[in-house]
């Protein structure tokens, strides 16, 4: 296929499957949260639980990277990474992030801000010894966003530690844990026909959510 301007610009599409009112929205995000993560997995979709998470440094220079969302409540959205990874970098000196799901076969889009604490202790214990061995492995041997010399010297290391850990209990090293993105603002977007889509927002003010609807 050529690839020209033309075909770029021509690339759209019309959706249609789906409406969102504040009549029918939850009045609580997580609660409408839930029903659309429900949505997603009924539809058997991809990877649904795959975020954009957005973060910015302390001169306020953003990046944006995929992980995973691992659990979430009224305390928030919690992920787990490397806390020396960029993002840990980033978190450490500005503890605010933006989370991104879209999820295209529903034609639905959520965007969520907050404020950034780490999981308990127990709680990412708990869930790294849920892991399978070769990510338990994975995440002491690779030092996340450090520049590596070649691929041999990390899969060295996880023989290293295959060895050293053979039969035994692998301990969550501490550089490892969980995010929790405490919302104060959640948007739910639903494509509608020829960009008229439905955006309803919630924002966090004095405790109480407060609904309005965003122009598309
Ligand atoms: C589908 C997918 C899922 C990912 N899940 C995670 C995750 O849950 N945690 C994580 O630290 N990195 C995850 N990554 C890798 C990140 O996108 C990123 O490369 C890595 O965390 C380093 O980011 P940083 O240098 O900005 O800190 C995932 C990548 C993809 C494509």
């Amino acid at each position: 296929m050529d690839l020209t301007i033309e075909t770029l610009q021509n690339l759209r599409q019309d959706y249609r499957s789906a409406a969102l009112s504040e009549a029918e929205v939850e009045k609580d995000p997580i609660a409408q949260f839930a029903k659309w993560f429900t949505d997603a997995l009924t539809a058997q979709l991809f990877e649904p639980n795959v975020m954009t998470l957005a973060t910015a440094d302390k001169t306020g220079r953003p990046s944006a990277r995929i992980v995973l969302l691992k659990g979430f409540d009224e305390h928030g959205f919690t992920f787990y990474t490397n806390f020396n990874s960029y993002k840990g970098h980033d978190l450490e000196d500005n503890p605010r992030a933006a989370l991104v799901f879209f999820w295209p076969a529903l034609e639905r889009q959520v965007r969520i801000e907050g404020t950034v604490t780490k999981a308990a202790d127990e709680v990412a214990d708990r869930y790294f010894h849920s892991r399978p061995t070769g990510s338990q492995i994975g995440a002491i041997a690779s030092p996340q966003s450090s520049v590596l010399p070649n691929r041999e010297v990390l899969e060295n290391k996880v023989v290293e530690l295959n060895e050293q850990y053979l039969n035994k209990e692998i301990p969550r090293p501490a550089h490892w844990g969980g995010y929790i993105v405490n919302p104060t603002n959640i948007e739910f977007w639903q494509g509608r026909s020829s960009r008229l889509h439905d955006r309803i927002n919630f924002q966090l003010i004095d405790g109480q959510w407060a609904i309005t609807r965003l122009a598309p």
